[in-house]
C-alpha cells in the first residue's frame, strides 16, 4: 500500500483534470491512496490537502482548470521553506509526490528530489516550451482556440480594410503564435526567438495591401520584442521572479498604423487560451501522462519527468527537462516566412 501526493502548479492549463484521472485510476488499480495537495506548492508548505478518490475524479475529464487548484508559490525561496515541505511530506505519509507543472514547478520538484523527496514531474504548459518532451498537454487546446480567434478576425479585418494584431501567449517560445498563425493564415507572425524589424513588418503589410489584399492579420507572441526588450505590465513579479508580460501587441499595432497609415486594431486573447474545456488530444495526453507517472512510482524511477517521444511515453531526468526552454528553431521560422504577406 502506497500513498501518492499530487499537486498542480503554475498557470492552469486545459487537461490538468485528465492527468488527475489517469493518476487516480492507475493508483487505485494497485490499491494505493492518492492525496491531492491544494494550490500547488502552497499546499505542501501549509499542509492543505484533500483525498482524491474514484468519486472525486468522476466526471472531471471535460472540465478545464484543476480541481485541486494551483498557485505560483515557490517552495525553494529559502532553506526554511524547503525544510517545511520536506517535513510536511513526511507528516502526510507520502511515498511519492507527482508534480504537474511547467519549468518553475518542475524546477522545484528537481531541487526537492535532490534533497531526498521522491518527486516525479508531468509536463504542463500551453506554451509547449519544456525540453525533453515532444509535447506538453494544454498546447493543442490553446492553438485551437487561437486559430478560431484568428479565423474570426479575418472577416472583420476584411470588412473594414484593417490590420488586426492578435497578441497570444508564449513567454519564451513562440509555438502558439507559430502554429495558430500558420493554421489561421496570419500574414505576419512575431515570436520571441526571431527578431523582425518594424521596416520588415510594415513592408510585408504594405506590399500585400498594394496587391489588393487590403487587410492583414499579425499574430504576436507576448514574449516577442522589437529590438530585444520584452514588454511587461506593471503588475508585481511572481515568486519565481517573472514579470507579467503584456503590451507588445499594442506597441506593434501603433507602429504599423503610424508607419503604413492603415487603420490598425489590437486583440489580446489572454486567458481564453487557457480556460475552458480541453481538446480530445489534450485529454488523451493528460490521461497517458497520468498513467505513466504512476508507473514510474511503481518502478521507483524518481527525479524524472514523464514525456512523449514520438508515440512513446517515456521518462527523462527532471534536471534535463528544466535545463533550458524548448524554443522555435530559426530554420523553422524561415520556412514559415513563405506564408507571410
Ligand atoms: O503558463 C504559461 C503562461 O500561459 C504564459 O504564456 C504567460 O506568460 C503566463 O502563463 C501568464 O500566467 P499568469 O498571468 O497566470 O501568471
Amino acid at each position: 500500500m502506497k500513498r501518492i501526493g499530487v499537486l498542480t502548479g503554475g498557470g492552469d492549463c486545459p487537461g490538468l483534470n485528465a492527468v488527475l484521472v489517469g493518476i487516480v485510476r492507475k493508483a487505485l488499480s494497485y490499491d494505493w491512496e492518492v492525496l491531492g495537495i491544494l494550490k500547488g506548492w502552497k499546499g505542501m508548505l501549509e499542509n492543505l490537502t484533500m483525498p482524491l478518490t474514484r468519486d472525486s475524479v468522476s466526471n472531471i475529464l471535460p472540465r478545464g482548470g484543476t480541481i485541486i487548484k494551483t498557485s505560483r508559490t515557490n517552495p525553494c525561496k529559502s532553506e526554511e521553506d524547503m525544510n517545511k515541505v520536506i517535513s510536511n511530506y513526511k507528516d502526510m505519509g507520502l511515498d511519492a509526490l507527482i508534480c504537474i507543472g511547467g519549468d518553475d514547478t518542475l524546477g522545484a520538484a528537481n531541487k526537492l528530489h535532490q534533497k531526498g523527496l521522491n518527486t516525479i514531474g508531468v509536463p504542463k504548459t500551453i506554451d509547449n516550451d519544456l525540453s525533453g518532451t515532444d509535447r506538453t498537454f494544454g498546447f493543442d487546446t490553446a492553438i485551437n482556440i487561437a486559430t478560431e480567434a484568428i479565423d474570426r478576425l479575418h472577416t472583420t479585418a476584411e470588412s473594414h480594410n484593417r490590420v488586426l494584431v492578435i497578441e497570444l501567449m508564449g513567454r519564451h517560445a513562440g509555438w502558439i503564435a507559430l502554429y495558430a498563425g500558420m493554421a489561421g493564415g496570419a500574414d505576419v507572425i512575431l515570436i520571441p526567438e526571431v527578431q523582425l524589424s518594424l521596416d520588415e513588418i510594415c513592408n510585408i503589410i504594405t506590399q500585400r495591401h498594394k496587391k489588393n489584399r487590403d487587410f492583414s492579420i499579425v499574430a504576436v507572441a507576448e514574449g516577442a520584442t522589437l529590438g530585444g526588450e520584452m514588454i511587461a505590465t506593471d503588475a508585481p513579479k511572481d515568486e519565481f521572479g517573472h514579470v507579467i508580460l503584456g503590451g507588445i501587441g499594442k506597441r506593434v499595432s501603433k507602429e504599423i498604423e503610424k508607419r503604413t497609415g492603415f487603420e490598425t486594431r489590437t486583440v489580446v486573447l489572454g486567458y481564453l487560451q487557457r480556460g475552458g474545456t480541453p481538446s480530445a488530444y489534450d485529454r488523451y495526453l493528460g490521461l497517458r501522462f497520468g498513467l505513466k507517472a504512476v508507473e514510474l512510482v511503481e518502478e521507483g524511477d524518481f527525479g524524472k519527468m514523464v514525456a512523449l517521444r514520438g508515440n512513446d511515453f517515456v521518462s527523462v531526468p527532471l534536471a534535463k527537462a528544466v535545463e533550458k526552454n524548448r524554443v522555435v528553431e530559426p530554420e523553422l521560422y524561415e520556412l514559415v516566412r513563405v506564408f507571410f504577406g
